[in-house]
C-alpha cells in the first residue's frame, strides 16, 4: 500500500508544536502545504492566537504568522486534526531521566493519541530524537493499538531533526533529510515526502534503527568535539597562545573526506539536545553491556567549562587587586548560544552562581530570553538595558553574542576602572581586543588573552 498522496496539497499534522515543531510547521506551509500544528499546551496555543511566539529563532516568528495569515498554518490542541492529516509528524519533547533513560511520557502520550485517529494510508514520521530502537518498540506498538498494522495500513519511518537553533530555518531548508521506514513502502514513501516537501536531498538508511542512531552519532561528535575545544584552549592559556589560531591553523589539515575541524571553546554546552543525547547513547548502549566512555567525557568536561570560566574572571579580578566579594558583575547574555533566547540547560546559570558564591553584586541582562523564566532560573530580576546592568561594573561577561550585543559602544558603557570583559562566546576578534584594551579594558577569554604582558608572568 502506498501511504502518501499524490495530492499536490499534501496536508501535514504536527504533533507537538515547541521548538521544533514549529520551526518544521511554519517552513512547510511557506511551501504551501497545508498544516495543522497540535499541542497539548492550551497557553502555547493561546499565545499564538493572539500573536505572541515565545521561540525566540529567526525568521520563525513572520513565516509563522504569515502561514497562518494565509490560511495555510493553524494551530490547536484539538487532535482530531490528526485523521485528517495525509502526513503525521511526531515532533515532541524526548527528555532523558537522571540515568540518562528516555523519559518518554510525552512519546507515549502523542502516540496514544494518535492511535485514536490513525486511518489507514497515513504515514506517520518520528522526529524526536530517541535511543535506537524506539521507534519500533515503542511507537509502533501503541499506534498499532489503533487495530491497523504498521507497514501495511500505515506507513511509519524516522526522519532526525537536525537543525540547531539560531539557524534553524535555514537548516530546515537546505539540510540533507536521513530517513529509515519500516519497510521498503515506508522508507521511499518518507524519502518522496521530504523530497517533494522541502526539495531538500535524502538520504536514505536501511533501517528505522539507522537513522536513529545517525542523529545520535551528529550530538556525540559535536559535543565531544566542543569538549576537544575547550580542553585545547585550556592547554593554550598555560602558554598564553591563542586557542583561535591554534584552532584556525590546526583545520588547514585536510584528513579523510574534509578537514580537520575543530570547533569552539566556550562557557559550556546547553540547549536540550547536546546536555542530553549523548547520555542517551551512553545509557542505551549500558543497557546492552557495551561502555560508550567518550559520550561521558565530552559531558563531563562540558559541564565543567561554566565553573572554569567563573574562575578566569575570579582571578582575573583578583590579579587586577579587585576583591570580587565586593564586585560587581554584569552577565551579559544568558541563553544557552548566541542569538537564540533558549533558557534551557544554560551553562550561564552555573556561571551566575559561582559569581553569586564570592558575593559578588552580580545582574543580569539578556534582551532575548523570557524575563519570568530569567528570573525564576537566576533568582534575579532582568535589567532592562545594558546601562543598568554595567553602571559601576567591575566585569561585563559576555556569555552570548546576540546581534543586538554586537554594536555594544564599550567606550562609553558606564564602567569601573580596569574593566574586565569575559569573553565566554563573543569570540571578539583581535582588533576589538585591542581596542577594549586601549580604552582601559581588561580582556579574557577562553584560552585567549592573559597573555603574559597582561597580567604578570605565566610559566
Ligand atoms: N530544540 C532543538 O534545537 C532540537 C534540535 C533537533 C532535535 N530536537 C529534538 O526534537 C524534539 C522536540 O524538541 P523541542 O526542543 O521542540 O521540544 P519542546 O519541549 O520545545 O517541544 C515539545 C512540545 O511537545 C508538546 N507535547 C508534549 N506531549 C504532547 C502530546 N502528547 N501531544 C501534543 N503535544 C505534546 C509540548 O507541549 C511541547 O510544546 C526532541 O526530541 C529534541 O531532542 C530538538
Amino acid at each position: 500500500m502506498r501511504f502518501l498522496s499524490d495530492d499536490e496539497d499534501l496536508s501535514v499534522a504536527v504533533l507537538g508544536f515547541g521548538y521544533v515543531g514549529s520551526c518544521i510547521a511554519a517552513t512547510l506551509a511557506d511551501r504551501g502545504l497545508d498544516v495543522t500544528g497540535i499541542d497539548a499546551d492550551p497557553r502555547l496555543v493561546e499565545e499564538l492566537e493572539n500573536g505572541y511566539n515565545r521561540f525566540q529563532e529567526a525568521e520563525l516568528g513572520e513565516t509563522m504568522f504569515r502561514a497562518m495569515g494565509a490560511g495555510k498554518l493553524r494551530v490547536t490542541t484539538d487532535t482530531s486534526a490528526l485523521g485528517a492529516a495525509d502526513v503525521v509528524l511526531i515532533t515532541v519533547g524526548t527528555p532523558v531521566l537522571d540515568d540518562g533513560s528516555l523519559a518518554d511520557e510525552q512519546l507515549r502520550g502523542a502516540c496514544t493519541e494518535l492511535a485514536t485517529h490513525l486511518r489507514k494510508g497515513q504515514l506517520v514520521v518520528v522526529k524526536s530524537t530517541v535511543p535506537p530502537g524506539t521507534t519500533r518498540r515503542i511507537v509502533l506498538p501503541l499506534l498499532e493499538e489503533s487495530g491497523l498494522t504498521g507497514g501495511v495500513d500505515f506507513g511509519l519511518a524516522f526522519t532526525p531533526e537536525r537543525l540547531a537553533e539560531g539557524t534553524a530555518m535555514k537548516e530546515l531548508r537546505t539540510f540533507p533529510v536521513v530517513a529509515g521506514g519500516l519497510g521498503i513502502e515506508s522508507a521511499e514513501n518518507v524519502a518522496e515526502f521530504w523530497r517533494r516537501s522541502l526539495g531538500v536531498e535524502v538520504i536514505p538508511l536501511d533501517s528505522m534503527e539507522a537513522a536513529e542512531i545517525v542523529k545520535l552519532a551528529d550530538n556525540w561528535w559535536i559535543d565531544l568535539n566542543i569538549a576537544l575545544a575547550n580542553e585545547l584552549a585550556k592547554f593554550c592559556a598555560i602558554h598564553g597562545v591563542d586557542v583561535l589560531d591554534v584552532v584556525a591553523a590546526a583545520n588547514s589539515m585536510t584528513k579523510g573526506t574534509g578537514n580537520i575541524n575543530i570547533l569552539l571553546p566556550s562557557v559550556g554546552v546547553g540547549g536540550s539536545c547536546l546536555t542530553k543525547d549523548p547520555w542517551m547513547v551512553w545509557e542505551s548502549a549500558g543497557r546492552h553491556g557495551v561502555d560508550i566512555r567518550t559520550a561521558v567525557a565530552g559531558r563531563e568536561v562540558n559541564a565543567g567549562m561554566p565553573e572554569y570560566t567563573a574562575h578566569l574572571a575570579i582571578d582575573t579580578l583578583e590579579r587586577l587587586g579587585k576583591d570580587p566579594a565586593t564586585a560587581t558583575i554584569a552577565v551579559v547574555g544568558l541563553a544557552f548560544k548566541n542569538n537564540t533566547g533558549d533558557l534551557r540547560a544554560t551553562p550561564t546559570r552555573a556561571v551566575v552562581e559561582e559569581f553569586r558564591k564570592t558575593g559578588a553584586d552580580v545582574r543580569i541582562h539578556d534582551p532575548l530570553v523570557d524575563a519570568e523564566q530569567a528570573a525564576e532560573l537566576f533568582d534575579l530580576p532582568l535589567t532592562e538595558n545594558i546601562e543598568d546592568a554595567v553602571r559601576d561594573a567591575d566585569c561585563i561577561a559576555v556569555l552570548a553574542l546576540h546581534r543586538d550585543f554586537e554594536d555594544i559602544d564599550f567606550a562609553t558603557l558606564p564602567v569601573n576602572d580596569s574593566c574586565l570583559v569575559l569573553d565566554g562566546r563573543a569570540y571578539y576578534p583581535k582588533a576589538t581586543i585591542a581596542a577594549l584594551r586601549e580604552l582601559g579594558y581588561v580582556y579574557q577569554g577562553i584560552g585567549r588573552g592573559d597573555t603574559p604582558a597582561d597580567l604578570g608572568t605565566v610559566a
